[in-house]
């Protein structure tokens, strides 16, 4: 990834920036673009306001009319959305954030300053009918999580306002994501994160995933890096407008904790299988990415072993201190 330049136009929104990505994604943005340029907005305040934050929710269709045009925003990064596990408790309300939201965003960019959107996709657009393994880019998109639906359909709204429209919409579909910063809420694939919180502190954990339940995954450096690395490409480079498949590593949760283990031998893991084994059950393993990796020359920096290095040593810090 080059520098970020001086000059830059850029004025940027992330929506749902105190999620586990919109943290990160803002402070990697405000070093590439400044401060100033890189507007942050959730329903709750921040724990930490590191730059401009305003209050939104994404279902007031005036409020974000008023917070694109005020500050005339170019770029929006359309991170609220309700996951995977909690999106079962509440479907309806599920389908109207992770969904209206977007048509709104998506119909504000047809006319105004706003020219560039990024839409975050995820395995979850998967189901039982789509190959497991190497996960085609164009495959059967049949999810069984409200969530998926909301997704899957996304990417299509997308794609459809490209094409119709010319709105320069890009979108991921990120595996389960992994980091320190901050602790994920209501997704099938937090086990990856609690873990390594409860094994530091209490050398122990209970999975709610049984141990042999593959999923792909991804370190938050390498999320980060292709969100932005996608959003700065060259138009013409980016010839898919649904969610790219995006890889670099799978594993299960036994494969995990074994790698954990080499730094917290004291580990003592069991097993309690809840409704979120059937979501995870419903997706595939491991994904083809060649497409991200021919168009936008995408490529991943970590596997396992350097995750759980990172990991390991970050959240250790964290709790030292
Ligand atoms: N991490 C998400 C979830 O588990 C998948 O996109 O819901």
């Amino acid at each position: 990834m080059s520098n970020a330049t001086n000059n830059n136009p850029r004025k940027v929104l992330i929506t749902g920036a105190n999620g586990q990505i919109g943290q990160v994604l803002a402070q990697n943005l405000r070093a590439r673009y400044g401060t100033d340029n890189v507007i942050t907005s959730d329903i709750t305040k921040p724990k930490v306001t590191l730059g401009p934050f305003v209050f939104l929710d994404i279902l007031n269709t005036m409020r974000l009319q008023e917070v694109i045009t005020d500050h005339k925003i170019t770029e929006v990064y359309h991170l609220a959305a309700i996951l995977s596990a909690s999106g079962e408790w509440n479907p309806i309300k599920t389908w109207n954030i992770n969904l209206n939201g977007l048509l709104s965003i998506l119909d504000l960019a047809k006319d105004t300053p706003l020219d560039k959107v990024f839409f975050p996709s995820t395995i979850a657009v998967f189901g039982t009918t789509t190959p497991r393994v190497d996960t085609p880019q164009d495959t059967a998109l049949q999810p069984e999580t409200v969530y998926g639906m909301s997704k899957t359909s996304g990417e299509l709204w997308c794609n459809y306002y490209h094409n119709k429209f010319g709105v320069d919409v890009r979108s991921i579909r990120y595996p389960g994501i992994i980091s320190h910063q901050s602790i994920p809420a209501g997704g099938t694939t937090d086990y990856a994160v609690e873990v390594f919180h409860e094994a530091i502190q209490h050398n122990k954990y209970e999975c709610f995933l049984e141990k042999d339940t593959r999923l792909p995954m991804m370190y938050i450096d390498d999320a980060i890096r292709a969100t932005i690395e996608l959003m700065e490409a060259p138009a013409e480079k980016v010839k898919t407008r649904i969610g790219y498949n995006l890889s670099a590593m799978s594993f299960s949760p036994e494969e995990l904790f074994t790698e954990i283990k080499k730094y917290i031998p004291e580990l003592a893991v069991t097993y309690k299988p809840d409704f979120r084994q059937e979501i995870a059950s419903s997706w595939t393993e491991s994904i083809d990415d060649q497409r991200a990796r021919d168009e936008w020359q995408w490529s991943h920096d970590y596997g396992l072993p350097e995750m759980v290095k990172v990991m390991t040593e970050e959240i250790s810090k964290k709790y030292k201190a």
